[in-house]
């Protein structure tokens, strides 16, 4: 029997178009509901991936992702495979080129969470299989698909809404900038200027119309938001350095910012947080914070995003 017949990646948010992007929120969102009170380990309805393997890298740590994946490809009826790199040739000098061409003999779908995106992206050229990017350097798209379904779920459509970036601008914010041009809703990200977001993504965003600004001042960054966002200050691959996180303070959120938001302003955080830093206790645990249903949204999102790699969508 022949499975795997599509072979969409999902590398980042700006190669897809918008209205697949829709689709695949608007799946997840009707897959969470309709398995609302299952248990977690129970395979969903017509198990719409059995049959399927997903290999799962990981050249860096994880608590979300790979838990969220794997769930998700078992939820699916998928097998899911987790491979550490450090435990495979990969770590030993393999290439990419070659890991891929072996892989795509064994697994229907490859998720990778890379050190670099080149990595990414050659595994998805070099490969026969679907791939996904669940985090590197430059991106983080698996998170801002979660992100929207959240705030849509709490607010209802994002289309037209404020949402504020605080602090690094780093790759989270540079899948939040494609998200925002891909659901047309306006971002101000308050970064320092040293620690900015990409100019190439920058650049994207504007010749495609979108309404996304960089400021320097974290209260004008958050004026009148409808939700606010913010991430560590150092990402994995980062050094920290005191200057590193002295140029960030300004751009905590607290209780004081997220007043000048509006008053009903969401809290999103992709986590793992670092309290204290990037956000305080009142407000990560605080009635506006929705980064409990921002993780499980995860993987809602994410049973979405591997349908639509092998085309059951
Ligand atoms: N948000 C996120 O990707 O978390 P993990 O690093 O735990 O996977
Ligand atoms: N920016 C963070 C996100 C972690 C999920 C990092 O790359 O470490």
């Amino acid at each position: 029997m022949t499975l795997a017949q599509s072979c969409n990646h999902f590398l980042d948010l700006k190669d897809i178009p918008a209205a697949t992007l829709r689709h695949i929120l608007e799946v997840a969102k009707e897959w969470k509901e309709a398995r609302r009170g299952m248990p977690k380990g129970m395979v969903d309805a017509g198990a719409p991936l059995s049959g399927y393997t997903l290999a799962m890298i990981f050249e860096k740590s994880s608590t979300r992702t790979r838990i969220s994946f794997e769930t998700a490809a078992h939820q699916l009826g998928a097998k899911p495979l987790f491979l550490h790199s450090g435990s495979m040739q990969l770590g030993r000098g393999e290439t990419i080129a070659d890991t891929a061409k072996v892989m795509s003999r064994y697994v229907d779908i490859i998720m990778i969470r890379a050190n670099t995106h080149e990595a990414v992206v050659e595994l998805a050229e070099e490969g026969d299989v679907p791939v996904i990017n669940a985090l590197t350097d430059r991106s983080h798209p698996c998170q801002l698909m979660a992100d929207i379904m959240t705030i849509e779920e709490h607010r209802g459509p994002i289309k037209g809404k404020k949402v504020a970036w605080l602090g690094d601008g780093n790759n989270v914010a540079t899948s939040l900038i494609e998200a925002a041009v891909k659901f047309d809703f306006s971002l101000v990200l308050g970064c320092p200027e040293a620690f900015a977001p990409y100019d190439d993504v920058l650049s994207w965003a504007e010749e495609e119309g979108g309404d996304v600004r960089v400021v320097t001042n974290a209260e004008e960054a958050v004026w009148d938001a409808d939700a606010v966002i913010t991430d560590t200050w150092v990402s994995m691959g980062d050094d920290r350095t005191g200057s590193r996180v002295r140029a960030l303070e300004p751009f905590q959120v607290n209780r004081a910012l997220m007043a000048k938001a509006a008053d009903d302003a969401l809290f999103l955080h992709c986590l793992p947080a670092h309290r204290g830093e990037e956000v305080t206790n009142a407000v990560i645990d605080g009635p506006q914070s929705v980064v409990w249903d921002e993780a499980e949204n995860r993987l809602h999102a994410q049973k979405a995003i591997l349908a639509w790699c092998v085309g059951k969508l």
